[in-house]
């Protein structure tokens, strides 16, 4: 064989070579994951310098606030090593030019430079370039980059058939770089959400919280509530219909509350509805829903309370109030489960703990055919007697107390003191609207407060009677009001006010007229 024979099939075997070396590399970086991206390129690098006998290898990218291009990957042997740093634009602005175009800077000797770079000729011999290929990196057709082989200690040529192959390798190398980019934009954007959904959900709990935190914040250490709340844990974690009776302002919203969230239904909202607020056409759409043109004015469908409660629980108020009618409908509900929305005849099986709550006396209205008896004995499978604030007068202080610092901190007026005078006329006074009334008075006493000394306006209609004990006068009215109110006012007849009383109907009528009651409308 002849020596340039030789020569030829020594280049063949090194570009066999080569070419094995770059199908090898680009199968690589075909799933290479973005984080090991950086490592795969520099090492790519290497043993394509190593291969070509070259002395380095940059990669530079755009920097972020010019157009500048920076050092980002290198591989070099050891004594050629770039200078971090260093900023393309500045010192070689031709070849920065030409590069932001999408041309290739490639020359042999410096010589084969352009007269226009005159300046980059200059910092290349600087540096003692002998030989240079430059590619510029695109994705999408914007410039982002550029990836440079060169020689410092010997010349080198750059065969059209090197500059085809190396420009695959920096395509290979843009692709990943772009991927790696996309990739890192869609974790932070992921992050994003996560950190977003996160902050949401703490806020929804937060909210819950303070929404809650209210209304399941019960105040008193009486024996008498005591009992109560040893009611409330007993009944909360079952499912058993639970009927809360007490007069008004007593606390049964409160305690529905409480017995809801100690429940295994916790999780979903307590769903309510107050029965005596709405007319009863409109209750029992509420309560059990409705199909598109059920009735006249019935323009779309909807889901009733029970259904929303699906999976919870619901808090009928007022459940005196419920018409008859709809009596039959909500036994039905408490028995089976079962309901139908008004004009639908598909039958809905829905999972709901009832608990209802009323300040009327049940079992008089039963007696009195305005209760169905069935269902007073279905909603009565566990009453709570939540008594009156008079006969627990041992939770005033406290309440007090806790009214006087919320309002106080609401209304930015921080309540220090609370005179002992004020606390025995708050102490004795029957409070017929029970906590509400007492809340509603301390919010006055706050607000009239001037300075941090609570001034309870002891003159008011509320405490007035407070200062001295009730006269017999004031208790034979409370007494009247009382029992006129339980019988709606009706005086005559066995279900009047009058054999309530145990008086005579005109005895009642001449006490009436003499204290000088008066039906309120
Ligand atoms: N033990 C308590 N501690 C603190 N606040 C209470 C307590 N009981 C009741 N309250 C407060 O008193 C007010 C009346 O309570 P709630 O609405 O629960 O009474 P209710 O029995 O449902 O009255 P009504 O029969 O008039 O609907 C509410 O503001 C409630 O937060
Ligand atoms: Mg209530």
């Amino acid at each position: 064989m002849t020596r340039e024979a030789e020569a030829l099939r020594a280049e063949l075997e090194e570009r066999l070579r080569f070419e094995a070396l770059l199908v090898d590399l680009s199968a690589r970086f075909v799933h290479v994951p973005a984080d090991q991206v950086d490592g795969m390129i520099e090492e790519a690098q290497r043993r394509i310098v190593q291969a070509l006998g070259l002395d380095r290898s940059t990669l530079l990218q755009r920097a972020d606030t010019d157009d500048d291009l920076v050092i980002t990957h290198a591989w070099a042997v050891p004594e050629f090593a770039p200078q971090p740093g260093l900023f393309a634009k500045r010192n070689f602005p031709w070849v920065h030019q030409t590069l932001l175009r999408g041309g290739i800077v490639r020359f042999s000797t410096l010589e084969e430079l352009p007269a226009e770079a005159g300046l980059d000729q200059a910092a290349f011999r600087s540096v003692q370039q002998k030989s240079n290929v430059i590619f510029p990196l695109a994705s999408t057709g914007k410039v982002f980059g550029a990836l440079s082989f060169g020689t410092f200690r010997a010349q080198r040529e750059w065969s059209d058939v090197l500059v085809q192959r190396l420009q695959l390798m920096a395509d290979i190398f843009a692709n990943a770089l772009a991927r790696q980019r996309s990739e890192q934009a869609l974790q932070r954007a992921l992050d994003d959400v996560t950190r977003l959904k996160q902050q949401l959900e703490a806020e929804n709990a937060y909210l819950r919280e303070v929404a809650e935190a209210q209304p399941s914040d019960i105040v008193g250490n009486s024996p008498a509530l005591k009992r109560v709340l040893s009611q409330v844990d007993h009944v909360a974690p079952t499912d058993a219909t639970t009927l809360l009776l007490g007069e008004t302002g007593t606390g049964k919203e409160l305690l529905a509350h409480l017995i809801h969230r100690r429940s295994r239904r916790k999780d979903r909202a307590m769903v309510k509805l107050n029965c005596a607020a709405l007319p009863p056409t409109l209750i029992e759409a509420e309560l059990f829903g409705r199909e598109k043109g059920a009735y006249t004015g019935a323009l779309t469908r909807q889901a009733g309370r029970f259904e929303l409660a699906h999976g919870s629980t619901i808090f009928l108020d007022e459940i005196a109030e419920l018409p008859l009618e709809l009596q039959v409908k909500l036994l039905r509900v408490l028995e089976d489960g079962q309901l139908e929305r008004i004009g639908s005849i598909k039958t809905l099986t829905v999972d709901v703990r009832v608990i209802a709550a009323t300040n009327r006396d049940l079992a008089k209205l039963v007696a009195h055919g305005k209760f169905r008896e069935d269902l007073y004995y279905r909603l009565n499978v566990f009453p709570i007697a939540v008594p009156p604030l008079r006969e627990r007068g041992e939770d005033i202080p406290l309440l007090v107390w806790t009214f006087a610092k919320q309002f106080g901190q609401a209304l930015g007026k921080p309540v220090e003191r609370i005179p002992q005078d004020a606390m025995d006329a708050l102490r004795h006074y029957p409070w017929p609207g029970n906590i509400r009334e007492l809340r509603n008075v301390i919010e006055r006493a706050v607000i009239v407060s001037e300075n941090s000394t609570l001034q309870v306006p002891l003159g008011s209609a509320a405490v007035a009677g407070a200062v001295a004990p009730p006269t017999l006068a004031a208790t034979e009215r409370a007494q009247i009001l009382a029992a006129l109110e339980q019988t709606g006012w009706r005086i005559r007849g066995s279900a009047g006010a009058a054999a309530l009383l145990g008086l005579k109907p005109t005895t009642l009528e001449s006490r009436i007229k003499k204290l000088r009651l008066q039906r309120p409308r």
